[in-house]
């Protein structure tokens, strides 16, 4: 989770609205783990990208990767997004309440299955195959072409990849995986993104 992502927005101007607005509503939530503003700004172009496509975000925190997300989507696009705590669900369905292309479901990530295939899968709570936990199969999530986002890792700089001196198996799995064509690329110093692009069986 990236610890100082609400505080990052501190003193910057010209943000999206509803940027903004779910900043706003993480800071005085006390909420610090929405994403930076360079991944937010990754966020937007990937979204743009797909067009009038479907998109999915597991742990919607107060909304910010969100928001991002729908600045740049396509009016016909179609968002979806679940958060574990109600608290925070319940303050994003209402910042997206005048977008109804926006849905905010209250649950467990797992219920965004719901709304597979994806064009572009964002997975910030739940899904990566952190702790115990296996990481999704793309196969049954993402549409052929579709994109895959993983957030707030560290710079990748050898093989296998590391964390705290063990080899992260999780996003060994992501980069390796047979029907996925991944890189990473980093957003801010210190902090990378996981990008990988579903093949198709
Ligand atoms: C890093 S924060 C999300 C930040 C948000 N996506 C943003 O860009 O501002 C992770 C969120 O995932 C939620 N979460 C954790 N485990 C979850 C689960 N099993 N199902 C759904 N949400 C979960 C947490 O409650 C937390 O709000």
């Amino acid at each position: 989770m990236t610890q100082d992502g609400t505080a990052a927005y501190e003193g910057l101007s010209d943000l999206p609205p509803l940027v903004q607005a779910a900043v706003q509503r993480a800071r005085a939530a006390g909420f610090a783990y929405s994403c930076l503003p360079a991944q937010g700004e990754l966020l937007r172009v990937l979204a743009a990208g797909i067009g009038a496509g479907v998109i999915g975000e597991t742990g919607t925190g107060y909304g910010v990767g969100l928001a991002w997300l729908a600045t740049g989507a396509h009016p016909q696009a179609r968002l979806f997004s679940v958060e574990r705590e109600p608290e925070r669900a319940e303050a994003s369905a209402r910042l997206f309440s005048a977008r109804p292309n926006v849905r905010v479901r209250s649950g467990d990530w797992s219920e965004l299955h719901a709304f597979a295939p994806f064009d572009l899968l964002v997975l910030d709570g739940g899904g990566q195959g952190e702790g115990k936990e296996p990481p999704l199969g793309p196969e049954t999530w993402l549409r052929p072409g579709g994109v895959l986002v993983i957030d707030d890792l560290s710079p990748l700089t050898g093989w296998p990849p590391r964390f705290e001196g063990r080899v992260d198996t999780a996003r060994q799995y992501w980069l390796d995986h047979p029907r996925l064509r991944a890189t990473q690329i980093n957003v801010a110093p210190g902090h990378a993104t996981l990008l990988a692009t579903y093949i198709g069986e």
